[in-house]
């Protein structure tokens, strides 16, 4: 058993920007199942939005961020973090070589979709996620341990079920060890593994979402998932992200006869929000017509864009024919663990930031690069609330690394059947008839009813994505219009008599027979 101040489950821009921000008097503990290296923000690829070049203003930065997330935002947090941006960025930047400079050594600004500035800071052209993570991971001190490999599975209540003390992990021999903590933070990210098609690293999978649930956190907007309209397409399979700033920087979406597909379709054209031009890439990949970036205006594009150079050369793809071939897939989940602005749940003791964590700050549709920046705010809040908090007492039990035997006959489906269905029949387009199936085919397994103990790491992340994937299902089924991120053929235009600003939350209650009865809706504030 072990006992610190602060127990931080993940370890992207959020959880190291707390981490590098806490009292070095506080112990402080970061659970990862995999490597510090391996979570999502690394691989972000572009970048972190402020509204700092001189044309621009906040309030832009805002319009902008309400247009995109379509009025379902926060609006009070949008005008917090938005206004916090360049300070945030201009603070890092002071600190060390982390983004790129323009020749008067100002910051460069990109363009990405739905902006209506340029106002994205980028680090070594497309590494922006990278440059941060090295940057911040040269701040961690010696009061900050970092376990990897240690897979988290179950938030530990005091006695009367009122507050989180601790959390159990299974480490890589499956021996579970529980680790207790006075703050205990979700930063484990958002579950876009559960689709067939996505930029997401291998280990995102809903895990914290899924475990803040079945301690009864109330959990927000996961109908809302965001797919990303260019992930590099060959042969079937997606291979990695394609930046919008691509199109930032002049790049059109044409078919196989080099057909622009966004000409009329919105006034943004190829830089639409994001699920317009998903939806659009989409319809053309449903009739059989591949779609592709054309990136031969582009000057310089292997200098600008090293690391998508690199995907595209590994996967066979010359840069110098200019077409690179696309497919959208998910990307970023707006909803998550209902926080306010300093990261607390509805449960004391118990934290998110990152992807993890619902704000209100996206709406039903993210702005792009605007996720970073939140994890960056998050974690400076959430450093100045504990550092200012005196810790409570606490109870914990007395367990040391124990180990139980693993169950053998779990009925479960594998993970790839879980991202083929949900991409199927919970993607870029729903309907009533495919979620209800889903949801039937969901349910049959009971999971959130398995002891978790008995189950190997394999078998809890299968369990965690069919409870995540549950969550998306029932909301997706239940708002009954398109916004932002969730679209139904069936419901296609947005209904703001009944569901603006109007949330789906879920609360589970162990003692009851369905999750979807806890299913309520709230206005955001
Ligand atoms: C991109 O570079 O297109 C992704 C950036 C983001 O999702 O914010």
């Amino acid at each position: 058993m072990t006992k610190d101040d602060v127990i931080i489950i993940g370890s992207g821009i959020a959880a190291l920007q707390l981490a590098t921000q806490l009292n070095n008097q506080l112990n402080v503990r970061i659970l990862t199942k995999g490597k510090l290296r391996t979570a999502n923000s690394y691989l972000a690829q572009g970048g972190i939005a402020a509204a700092i070049g001189a044309n621009d203003h906040p309030s832009k930065h805002m319009v902008d961020t309400l247009e995109a997330g379509r009025f379902h935002n926060d609006q009070e947090v949008v005008r917090e973090i938005i206004n916090a941006a360049p300070t945030l960025i201009r603070n890092m930047s002071l600190e060390g070589d982390v983004f790129d400079k323009d020749p008067n050594g100002e910051l460069f600004l990109g363009m990405e979709g739905a902006h209506s500035e340029k106002r994205i800071v980028h680090g070594g052209g497309d590494a922006t996620g990278k440059n941060m993570m090295e940057h911040l991971i040269t701040k961690l001190k010696a009061n900050v341990i970092i376990e990897e490999d240690v897979f988290a599975y179950e938030l530990i209540l005091n006695s009367d079920q009122t507050t989180c003390i601790g959390v159990k992990a299974k480490q890589s021999d499956d021996t579970i060890k529980s680790f207790y903590g006075s703050h205990i933070i979700i930063a484990s990210g958002g579950c876009g593994q559960l689709f067939t098609y996505t930029s997401n690293a291998e280990t995102v999978c809903g895990d914290g979402i899924a475990m803040a649930y079945l301690a009864g956190a109330e959990i927000v907007d996961m109908e809302f998932i965001q797919f990303h309209p260019t992930l590099l397409y060959v042969n079937g399979e997606t291979k990695g992200l394609i930046s919008e700033a691509v199109r930032g920087e002049g790049a059109i979406l044409i078919t196989d006869d080099e057909t622009p597909i966004m000409a009329g379709i919105h006034p943004m054209k190829d830089l639409a929000p994001r699920h317009v031009v998903s939806q659009r890439i989409y319809e053309f990949l449903r009739n059989g017509k591949q779609v592709y970036l054309d990136i031969r205006n582009i000057k310089d594009f292997t200098k600008r864009f090293p690391s998508i150079t690199t995907i595209c050369v590994e996967n066979g793809i010359r840069i110098e024919d200019g077409k690179i071939p696309v497919a959208p897939g998910s990307h970023f989940l707006m909803g998550g663990i209902k926080t306010d602005l300093i990261g607390r749940s509805s449960i004391r003791g118990l934290y998110a930031i990152g992807e993890a964590a619902c704000t209100g700050l996206h709406g039903a549709n993210r702005l792009a690069s605007n996720s970073l920046l939140e994890g960056l705010y998050q974690g400076e809040q959430l450093s100045k609330w504990i550092n200012g908090t005196k810790a409570a007492h606490q109870e914990s039990k007395i367990s040391d690394s124990l180990q139980h035997a693993i169950s053998k006959h779990l009925t479960l489906p594998d993970r790839q059947l879980i991202q083929e269905t949900m991409m199927e029949r919970v993607g870029i387009v729903r309907n009533k008839e495919d979620l209800k199936k889903q949801q039937t085919w969901l349910t049959q397994f009971n999971a959130d009813k398995i002891p978790l103990d008995h189950c190997s790491v394999h078998d809890l992340s299968r369990i965690f994505m069919v409870i995540t994937a549950s969550l998306i299902t029932e909301s997706a089924l239940q708002r009954t219009e398109s916004r932002g991120g969730h679209f139904r053929s069936d419901y296609p235009v947005e209904n703001d008599q009944h569901w603006l600003r109007r949330s789906i939350i879920h609360k589970y209650n162990r003692g009851m027979e369905k999750n979807h009865e806890f299913i309520k809706t709230a206005l955001a504030t």
